[in-house]
């Protein structure tokens, strides 16, 4: 049977694991990491960049990098996050032709589905890797707080990375999942995850096999890349005071800053102080070279940082409270998210559930570990588990007076189908307009549009005569259908939601065709696994003859001009192979290959 990978699509990093022989494992990317960093690149020469590579380059091609995409996806350009998140990030932002937000990579605007995909075709490749096959389906997580649109452009990447989605679940869900599964448990558990972009809390009922999500909330704009900003104020404050210089105008200086800041943050989390040194920061007026050393102590770190981690609490509190349950009847807490590493999170964790957090799972495998038990329970038809997720938001449609009316209250267990019936306002009323929209407020401009549309042809009759029965429907991906219905006539109107705010079917299509040009950007990396493989050898051999030989040609001026060619030669295919730059792979190995001639000839003479 096919495999279905898990994908856990993270802000930061992203993992994939599959269920094989019986469990579910991590698979490892070449360079033998369980985490890919989730960062796209287009180089100067337009090729793409993923994962290691793109961060590893992303402080001189600032510009052209795009991290934290997650952040993005799902949203219009005109909205308030997007307008905040236009200010951190060193890539440019534009308007695409729905109204959602796009980035311009080199001249290319990208859509953010299409640079999520990047990450997730890469996912792919690792998996493929490893298990030696193609791999056409995945179960993909999302954050539980994720709303319609977040969730709908997440498929979308999934379509355009050529990966079936067999479903999106959320996060925390499948932290729960990887916890319980096939460990007969039975208790309530609460999920704090707090990764580099997200924090999500879920408070899971685990049975059995039984998993049932009871209450869920989050913040989708709240992790631990608003700890490195801290520290990058902290710094950039302390800079400015010292030198009169601002380094938020440069954009190589900030993405330095904001690797050292984050590596900091990471230190900190074993140490009890570091040291942020980045030499050559910048340079003054006269052209002096500026460098910058602040030291950071985990005390300091812990103080600009208390005030991020107490607002996961207040969330916490949302949790419960609309769960109508208290603290003390969960019995067990999973740390997940590298943010949870910060020894005060924990702190913070145990002293507001009473309760030490489980040392069970592993906090960055996790989820991922849970999206591939998902796919192999849809798969599998020994596994009897169940699992029932909730809505985030709630849903409905503004009626008279610019009201919101919910059809369907967050929490609700899904798939779920709602129906009520609504009644005209005027007398004559020909067509009613069905303004779709999540959130909690009573107050329609404060929820979030999630789209419209019109019934139109009503049958005339005096006001509050015509009655429509409006149905909401969310399927368990959590994505909604909303139709309404003339009673009498059976004249019906229906939309998908979010077919109005992210991309067009034709707009996925044609991004899932291009991409299938990358298709052959893999084998010209198979091309380069082989040609790196075949210059390690070479230089192997090389520096085996030359061993051999130092003794006693040591002194030979020949033998020496040579080893001087071979270093400098070996040095420039490191280069090559560094840069993973293809053609000029090829070309210096064709230079080694004749100095490897020359040290073969005088080892047969020698
Ligand atoms: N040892 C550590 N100490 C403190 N923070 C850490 C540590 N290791 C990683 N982090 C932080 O964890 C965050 C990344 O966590 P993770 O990889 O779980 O996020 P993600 O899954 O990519 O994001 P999200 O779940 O929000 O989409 C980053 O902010 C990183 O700096
Ligand atoms: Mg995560």
């Amino acid at each position: 049977m096919p495999y279905i990978i898990g994908i856990d699509l993270g802000t930061t990093n992203s993992c994939v694991a599959v269920f094989k022989d019986g469990q579910p494992v991590v698979i490892p990317n070449k360079g033998g990491y369980k985490t890919t960093p989730s960062i796209v690149a287009i180089s100067e020469n337009d090729k793409r960049l993923v994962g290691y590579v793109a961060k590893r380059q992303a402080i001189t091609n600032a510009e052209h990098t795009v991290y934290a995409a997650k952040r993005l996806i799902g949203r219009r350009y005109n909205s308030e996050i997007v307008e905040k998140i236009k200010n951190m990030v060193p890539y440019k932002l534009v308007e695409g032709s729905n109204g959602d937000v796009r980035v311009e990579l080199r001249g290319r605007v990208y859509s953010i589905p299409e640079i999520s995909s990047m990450i997730l075709q890469e996912m792919k490749l690792i998996a493929e890797s490893m298990l030696n096959e193609p791999v056409n389906k995945a179960v993909i997580t999302v954050p539980a707080y994720f709303n319609d649109a977040q969730r709908q452009a997440t498929r979308d990447a999934g379509t355009i990375a050529g990966l079936e989605v067999e479903a999106i679940i959320n996060e925390p869900t499948a932290a729960a999942l990887a916890y319980g599964y096939g460990k007969n448990i039975n208790r309530r558990i609460a999920v704090y995850d707090i990764g580099g972009g997200t924090f999500d809390i879920s408070i899971v009922d685990v049975a059995g096999e039984n998993f049932k999500v009871i209450s869920t909330a989050g913040d989708s704009f709240l992790g631990g890349e608003d700890i490195d900003n801290r520290i990058m104020d902290y710094c950039i404050s302390t800079f400015m005071q010292e030198t009169g210089i601002d380094l938020r105008q440069d954009a190589v200086a900030m993405q330095r800053l904001k690797e050292a800041a984050e590596k900091a943050k990471c230190d900190l989390s074993v140490l009890t102080s570091t040291e942020i040194s980045i030499p050559f920061i910048t340079t003054d007026s006269k052209n002096n070279p500026l460098h910058l050393k602040i030291t950071l102590t985990r005390d300091f770190l812990e103080e600009i940082s208390k005030s991020i981690i107490e607002k996961t609490f207040t969330i916490c509190d949302t949790a419960l409270k609309s769960a109508n349950i208290s603290k003390s009847t969960i019995k067990d807490v999973l740390l997940v998210g590298g943010q949870s590493r910060m020894p005060m999170v924990a702190r913070m964790v145990k002293e507001y559930f009473g309760i030490d957090p489980s040392k069970r799972i592993h906090p960055d495998e996790a989820v991922a570990i849970g999206a591939a038990i998902k796919g192999h329970m849809l798969q599998s038809h020994q596994s009897h588990a169940k699992l029932v997720d909730v809505t985030s938001h709630s849903l409905g449609i503004m009626v008279a007076g610019g009201y919101f009316s919910p059809l369907i209250e967050k929490n609700t267990a899904i798939p779920t189908k709602k129906t009520r019936i609504f009644t005209t306002v005027k007398d004559n009323q020909e067509q009613v307009k069905i303004i779709v929209l999540q959130g909690e407020s009573k107050r329609c401009e404060e929820n979030e549009l999630l789209g419209e549309f019109i019934l139109n042809g009503l049958r005339k009759g005096p006001r509050g005569s015509v009655e429509i029965e409006v149905t909401f429907e969310i399927n368990s991906d959590g994505i909604v259908m909303v139709s309404a219905k003339d009673i009498k006539t059976g004249l019906k109107q229906e939309i998908i939601v979010t077919a109005t705010s992210g991309l067009t079917e034709e707009e996925i299509q044609r991004m899932a065709e291009e991409n299938r040009d990358y298709l052959l950007e893999t084998k010209v990396s198979e091309d380069f696994e082989k040609y790196r493989y075949e210059s390690r050898k070479m230089i192997e051999e090389v520096d085996s003859i030359l061993n051999r030989l130092k003794d006693t040609m040591g002194k030979d001026e020949f033998f020496r001009e040579l080893l001087g060619k071979v270093d400098r030669s070996r040095e420039n295919l490191e280069k090559a192979i560094k840069e993973k730059n293809l053609e000029s792979l090829i070309e210096e190995l064709e230079v080694f290959k004749r100095i490897y001639k020359m040290c073969k000839s005088l080892s047969s003479k020698g």
